[in-house]
């Protein structure tokens, strides 16, 4: 198994480029998106729609009247929407279904989905993920780090490193070499999430709890895969 990692926007904009027919792909969004995803996946939701646009999701919404319109922009609740990012408020969300749009996770899903296959993936199913990886054992793997705005994330290279420190036999790019880097300079998720911009600024708007909530390792064993442009709970 090959292991290469996005680790920026700007590579993520490259995407729908890129020849992904045989390629499998994770990815990250650790604060906070795809840790949402997974603890609503985890929670009971059935479908999980990701939408790049508010006025997407608002139309999908349209042809989905009882669906929940999540999501954020600057990290806050969308005018409208039943649900802001915060994976505290999808614990008990049952058997929903999710139009969600933020500001990279979504846009980072969507430049996939001409892959082989995509999980989303977190540090709280990190396990799951592996798993199902182990399983299927893809010769190539692309780990997608949806980053911030424009800019690389910490806390998603941590991730992308910790899931291909679990595959010692696979042979690694250098962008991949970076990630496990990142994952090796802190001895928990939780120093790396708070030592990241998002965690600091979550940090100071009195949002610690999320950051602890997303730090917490293979929580769940769900793992979320996306098909077309639906995630749904595998198995
Ligand atoms: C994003 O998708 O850009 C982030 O998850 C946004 C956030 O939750 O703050």
């Amino acid at each position: 198994m090959t292991i290469d990692v996005a680790l920026n926007p700007a590579e993520i904009a490259r995407l729908p480029q890129r020849d992904l027919s045989q390629t499998t792909c994770v990815v990250f969004d650790i604060l906070r998106a795809t840790s949402t995803m997974i603890t609503a996946l985890a929670h009971g939701a059935r479908e999980i729609h990701p939408v790049r646009t508010i006025d997407e999701a608002r139309e999908l919404r349209a042809e989905h009247p009882r669906a929940m319109l999540g999501g954020e922009r600057h990290g806050e609740l969308i005018d409208g929407f039943d649900l802001g990012n915060s994976p505290l408020e999808y614990r008990n969300i049952g058997p929903a279904r999710i139009i969600t749009t933020t500001t990279n996770g979504t846009i980072a899903l969507r430049a996939c989905e001409h892959a082989e296959r995509v999980f989303v993936g977190a540090l709280l199913n990190l396990g799951a993920v592996v798993e199902e990886l182990r399983w299927d054992e893809p010769e190539r793997l692309l780990l997608v780090c949806a980053g911030t705005f424009e800019d690389f994330a910490l806390e998603d290279a941590v991730a992308a490193g910790l899931l291909a420190l679990e595959f010692p036999d696979a042979t690694l790019t250098d962008a991949a070499h970076a990630a496990v880097a990142s994952a090796r300079l802190f001895p928990t998720p939780l120093e790396a999430l708070r030592a990241s911009r998002n965690g600091q600024v979550l940090a100071s708007k009195g949002r610690s709890a999320e950051v602890e909530w997303c730090a917490q390792l293979s929580r769940y064993t769900v793992v979320g895969l996306m098909d077309g442009a639906v995630i749904r709970p595998l198995g």
